[in-house]
């Protein structure tokens, strides 16, 4: 590679989106067992917005780069990789470093751009894939013929969830803040979504299941939801906490965890270890890259800006109006 310096997106100073300015440095090397990609297009996540924010710091020893996902083509790889080769087009997830011209990402953490997908919908696939696999089917072990609700149905994590629960064999439901949203959310595969400012979802969840509740909750909001989802959850139901919108401290009545035997429990991907993080794509690749490379799920895009204007996509996000992925493309 003759090119020695890369343009990458740092944030200046913890707080607004302006923050977020174009630097330029030098292009890293891969480590043993890592790739370096060229990077063609960078997916926005919400916990990039909370990076930025000083509210959500990279893990000891990761970039403080943003970006979490990444989709191009690998131009050098490290020693002891035997699995990718130099051209080689993937998608990666990444610690940290997404939001540039160049990423290095962990052998273990790419996965094979699916056939007929363009880079920029590869790149909107590793953060909520991983992050759904892992909590929705490892964790919270939904199965074929169980109910779920899916909190944030329009966000990135949610329309990944209800595609997956759906095609998976579960009966999806999921709350949205508009009527617009709840009707995007009915054609991905939600049997219905409840528009949370105007309906109790507690009352409609229990409605559509009989009166039993679901056997599984994916909560990304927390505070108030949190004492609301046990009522919500049916007897042996389990509900994944994956982040606090709202409040994580709350006074909450524990008996319904005893009386309707309940599991709570969460985790965060990114502090995960390569190993395990790895053992995640491979699970992926068997159970849900068929399901990508035959078209039956597809990631939603909701709008790409240029890697330059990373702030744009980050005010967009903060808006809250986007359904679906919002993505950074790296000119060639
Ligand atoms: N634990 C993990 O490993 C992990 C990994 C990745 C992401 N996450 C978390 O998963 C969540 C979704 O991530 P994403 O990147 O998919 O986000 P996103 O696309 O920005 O979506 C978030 C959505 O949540 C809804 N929402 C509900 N209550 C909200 C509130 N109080 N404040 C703001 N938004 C609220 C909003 O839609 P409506 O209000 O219209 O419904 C919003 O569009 C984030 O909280 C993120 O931190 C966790």
């Amino acid at each position: 590679m003759t090119k020695q310096n890369m343009t990458f997106i740092k944030t200046r100073a913890y707080g607004p989106a302006e923050g977020l300015i174009p630097n330029t440095g030098p292009i890293p090397e891969p480590g043993c067992g890592e790739v370096l990609i060229q990077v063609s297009a960078a997916g926005v996540n919400r916990p990039d917005v909370l990076q930025r924010t000083g509210n959500y710091p990279p893990p000891p020893g990761a970039s403080d780069v943003l970006g979490l996902e990444v989709a191009g083509t690998i131009v050098a790889v490290g020693e002891a990789v035997s699995d990718w080769q130099i051209g080689d087009q993937v998608c990666a997830l990444v610690a940290s470093g997404g939001y540039a011209e160049y990423c290095i990402a962990p052998a273990p953490q790419c996965l094979p751009v699916p056939k007929n997908f363009s880079m920029v919908e590869a790149a909107g696939l590793p953060e909520t894939f991983f992050t759904v696999w892992t909590n929705v089917f490892e964790r919270g072990k939904l199965q074929k013929g169980e109910t779920v609700l899916i909190h944030g149905g329009s966000s990135g994590i949610g329309t990944t969830a209800i595609q997956l629960a759906h095609v998976f064999g579960a009966r999806v439901f999921t709350t949205v803040g508009t009527d617009a949203k709840c009707v995007f959310c009915e054609h991905l595969g939600a049997e219905k979504a409840i528009n949370y400012r105007e309906k109790n979802f507690v009352a409609e969840v229990k409605s559509l299941t009989g009166g039993q509740g679901v056997d599984l909750i994916l909560d990304m909001v927390g505070g108030p939801y949190i004492e609301k989802n046990m009522d919500a959850l049916a007897m042996e139901g389990r509900l994944v906490q994956i982040a606090f919108l709202q409040e994580s401290r709350v006074s909450v009545d524990f008996l319904p965890i005893m009386v309707k035997r309940l599991t709570l429990t969460g985790s965060t991907l990114r502090p995960r270890t390569v190993e395990q993080k790895g053992s995640i794509a491979k699970a992926l690749r068997e159970k849900v890259w068929p399901l990508l490379d035959a078209g039956t799920v597809k990631p939603i895009i909701h709008a790409t800006f240029p890697l330059e204007q990373a702030a744009d996509a980050h005010r967009l996000m903060e808006s809250s109006t986007h359904i679906g992925k919002i993505i950074l493309e790296v000119k060639p």
